[in-house]
């Protein structure tokens, strides 16, 4: 029996890899401290007798914790992402993604691992040429970028000094059912389906024409468990669409009206992956395109409205942060 242990299983991807791991006939250790995410993202596995669940926060990890020993694989996926949170409050943002992967790091040491798999952002390469190579420079634009940036090299580092083998992914946009923040605002899409769950225009910062390379969960769960077997030692890989569609052909997609907000300057205005290197050394594809992806999420638009609501108001003042820095 193949033994997995996921963090940050409750959360949006988390709960999409259990979903794929279980049903590979892993069998999953789901880790989490609903901090963001929910067990009822992994209710359906509850009675399942390859499921544990395990709430725990990898901040309070000890390098002998039982559930790290006799593992095939360690996906790591907890931390906390949200870029203009992070300007104002940086410290917890480092001692989530770093401290916190040190702890994972340190436990995940008891196991004789087949791959330690690491849940890194688009967010650490700031703005890049597109589309974005893994080669390109990394110039994260807030501490929540900078700490995924220093979380990925301290899983190299730790690759390296224990003879741990460990693959990063880059993972860009991702979206689709599950996708809902609790703590901040979170992904342009998380937060428009919720918008649009209320019946509300969708807020669109500027004219729309920011671009952003939207990758569904499936895709990215099935990258997570493909670069557990394939992904080449000490590797990073951009995992993206491949393609990049502009904000105002989101909205069209959600079939919704937009409502414009000031622009926030200094942000991309356009993001892609370059998929080339993850497509060749391991043979993951892209299977869902973004009609259908959005047509999937709207299927279940109602699981939104337990999200929390972000209004033009409440965006304007949590947007103020960011002109505090960049204007
Ligand atoms: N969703 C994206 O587009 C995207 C893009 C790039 C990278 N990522 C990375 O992928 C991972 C998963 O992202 P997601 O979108 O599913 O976010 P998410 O917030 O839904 O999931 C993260 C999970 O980590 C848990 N967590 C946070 N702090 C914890 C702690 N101290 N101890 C235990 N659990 C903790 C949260 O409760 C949550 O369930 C994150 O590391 C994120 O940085 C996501």
């Amino acid at each position: 029996m193949i033994r997995s242990l996921v963090t940050g299983a409750a959360g949006f991807l988390g709960s999409h890899l259990v979903d794929h791991l279980i049903k590979e006939g892993h069998e999953v250790i789901a880790l989490d401290n609903e901090a963001n995410g929910t067990w009822e993202n992994l209710a359906q596995w509850s009675n399942h007798p390859r499921f544990k669940k395990v709430h725990q926060d990898i901040l309070e990890l000890s390098c002998d914790d039982p559930h790290f020993q006799n593992l095939d694989y360690v996906f790591h996926l907890a931390g906390l992402e949200c870029p203009i949170s992070s300007i104002k409050n940086p410290e917890v943002f480092f001692t989530t993604n770093v401290n916190g992967t040190i702890k994972v790091l340190q436990a995940a040491r008891q196991s004789d691992l087949k791959k330690f798999i690491f849940a890194s952002s688009s967010s650490i390469y700031g703005i890049a040429s597109t589309p974005t190579l893994e080669t390109d420079s990394t110039h994260p634009l807030t501490p929540s970028g900078l700490s995924k940036l220093q979380a990925e090299e301290a899983v190299f580092h730790w690759g390296e000094l224990f003879s741990l083998p460990t693959v990063s992914l880059r993972i860009f946009n991702a979206y689709g059912p599950r996708n809902i923040s609790r703590l901040f605002p979170g992904s342009v899409f998380s937060l428009w389906m919720k918008q649009k769950a209320e019946g509300m225009n969708l807020t669109i910062v500027g004219n729309g024409q920011h671009a952003r390379d939207f990758v569904y969960c499936t895709d990215v769960s099935n990258a997570l468990y493909i670069a557990a077997i394939e992904g080449n030692d000490g590797e990073a890989y951009n995992v993206g669409s491949g393609r990049s569609i502009e904000l105002s052909e989101l909205a069209t997609l959600l079939k919704s009206k937009t409502t414009s907000l000031k622009d926030l300057k200094d942000e991309p205005i356009k993001v892609w992956a370059d998929i080339s290197k993850f497509q060749f050394d391991c043979n993951w594809q892209p299977r869902v395109p973004i009609e259908s992806g959005v047509a999937f999420s709207l299927d279940v638009l109602e699981d939104w409205n337990k999200a929390p609501l972000w209004d033009t108001s409440k965006l304007d003042s949590f947007f103020s942060t960011w002109f505090e820095v960049y204007s």
